[in-house]
């Protein structure tokens, strides 16, 4: 028997009204890829952040490779060779890639001056990205990079920290097929390496592909801890669930209304070079793309989250005058973005707040905002949605991950717009959370709304669209109805193997 690198030992925490970790047990060996599972809000990453010393715990015991351990502090944690890749990035924006990833340990010329050796520093990140096959220059800076190319600057700094236990939270949540290869091999790499690797994922797919063993949480506490040889999918969804769930993909046949919106030769930059697509009353267009393809940037132009310099957008058959995203709001967009803490959710504010900013209209007579409908509306969401939350003004900064994200839908949905622009809604939400947002996708489009639906999941995009529509290099290259499509026909075209569209 290895000794196990890390023990966790009936670890609790509470927050005011949240028990978030219940007698919670953890214990990793060295060279495995270890996976932490469960609903959102079970309690992952709190018993994570008391891993990597952000949180105290109340009570238990740690123990790295047999010896209590001080892990007091975040740099105890770090000194010990525990290095966490966060759910929401730890990224300063404004600097550089280089200089995120040796924050805080910058190398220094000389002992007698102390300042940051940038030339070196770029140098090894150069080095890091390197390995990880990333193109990256160290020198951009972090605002100006992807979702998925911060994700692996993230990777970058943990790596660079020579750790011995590396915690990815969600870590391919922002990848997508390429990328998520490169992790996986990387991944390999360290665990060959000896390092231990927690890994929290919602992804079903992912599980047999990395992982060695599982503990499956639940409100809190740790269910089981499992070898990924003896079980299977279903069963671990069972495990974390606490039922079986059968119907991954619930989606009703669409019933076509008018055209509700038409997009014309809509451009920026190279970005979005001329896409023309509509959708109809009733309609699940699901936009499917390579991380960079230009689908987030298509949706900004379209909502005028960015300014395009071409492009007519159409709602109902009317041309919309559409110069700020306030404009689309009235004239009936609904824009659900992929970046929920710098532009779906204001953190500061409780979660009835949040899911009511979108429709302020609705709320509000002239000057006086109704704080009991405000409620009222929250509160249905906050029921529909599971939202696990102690109470409607807890601070959305608190609830976890996929909680966060639930509250951005719900405040999307409690809006009155016609035509919904979802940008990976499901990305961080729990299996069963999951089908629950598709069953409101399927009342949205009953009500004659349309919706785009972007997403890097091939399996919901094939499970929940009507038509599909695909870009590459920032071109619409397909637009096909969905059952004509699989999965192969979909990652060749956004690979930018050719071209159909189907009228
Ligand atoms: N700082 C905090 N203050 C108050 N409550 C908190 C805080 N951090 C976490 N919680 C609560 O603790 C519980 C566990 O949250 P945690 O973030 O660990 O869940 P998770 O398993 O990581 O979920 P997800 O899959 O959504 O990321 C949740 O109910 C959450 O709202
Ligand atoms: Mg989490």
């Amino acid at each position: 028997m290895t000794v196990p690198i890390l023990e966790m030992k009936d670890i609790g925490k509470s927050f005011p009204g949240v028990v978030a970790l219940d007698h919670a047990n953890l214990d990793v060996r060295p060279g495995e890829v270890h996976l932490l599972l469960g609903e959102n809000g079970a309690g992952k990453s709190t018993l994570i952040k008391i891993l990597s010393g952000a949180y105290t715990r109340d009570s238990g015991s740690i123990l790295l490779e047999g010896r209590e351990a001080d892990l007091s502090t975040p740099q105890a944690a770090q000194e010990q060779g525990i290095a966490v890749i966060y759910q929401e990035f730890n990224l300063v924006p404004w600097l550089s890639a280089a200089e995120n990833i040796f924050l805080g340990r910058e190398f220094s010329t000389s002992w007698f001056k102390p300042h940051v050796n940038r030339r070196k520093a770029e140098m090894e990140a150069w080095k890091i990205l390197k390995r990880l096959s990333a193109d990256i220059n160290p020198r951009a800076a972090i605002a100006d990079l992807g979702v998925a190319q911060q994700q692996m600057v993230e990777v970058a700094k943990a790596l660079s920290m020579n750790a011995r236990i590396i915690v990815m939270d969600e870590p391919t949540a922002a990848l997508t097929g390429k990328e998520c290869d490169t992790l996986f091999s990387t991944i390999l790499d360290l665990k060959s390496r000896g390092v231990a690797i927690i890994y929290i994922s919602h992804r079903l797919e992912e599980f047999h592909r990395v992982g060695d063993r599982a503990t499956v949480m639940r409100d809190g506490k740790t269910i089981k801890t499992l070898d990924l040889a003896d079980v299977d999918v279903e069963e671990l969804v069972r495990l974390m669930v606490g039922r079986s769930l059968k119907d991954k993909f619930p989606k009703v046949p669409a019933t076509l209304g008018d055209e509700a919106l038409r997009v014309e030769n809509l451009s920026r930059g190279n970005k979005v070079k001329n896409a023309s697509f509509s959708i109809r009353e009733g309609e699940v267009a699901g936009l499917y793309g390579l991380v960079g393809a230009g689908r987030t940037e298509l949706a900004r132009a379209l909502f005028r989250a960015d300014a395009p310099d071409s492009g007519k957008v159409y709602l109902s058959g009317k041309e919309a005058t559409l110069n700020r995203p306030r404009d689309s709001i009235r004239a009936g967009l609904g824009f659900l973005t992929e970046d929920r803490k710098g532009q779906g959710l204001v953190m500061p504010l409780g979660v009835d707040e949040n899911v009511t900013l979108a429709s302020l209209d609705q709320f509000s007579r002239p000057g006086f905002l109704s704080r009991a409908k405000q409620a009222r509306s929250a509160r249905q969401f906050v029921g529909r949605m599971r939202i696990k939350t102690p109470s409607l003004s807890q601070e959305v900064k608190n609830l976890s991950g996929g909680n966060q994200q639930k509250v951005v839908l719900a405040k999307w949905l409690s809006s009155d717009a016609k035509v919904f622009l979802f940008d990976e809604p499901t990305r961080g939400i729990d299996v069963g959370a999951k089908i629950e947002v598709y069953q409101l996708m399927n009342e949205l489009t009953r009500q004659g709304k349309g919706i785009l639906l972007i997403s890097s999941e091939l399996p919901e995009i094939l499970g929940m669209s009507d038509r599909i529509l695909v870009m590459c290099r920032g071109e619409l290259v397909a637009d096909l109805p969905a059952s004509e499509a699989d999965q192969e026909t979909l990652l060749l075209l956004a690979a930018g193997g050719g071209k159909t569209i189907v009228q």
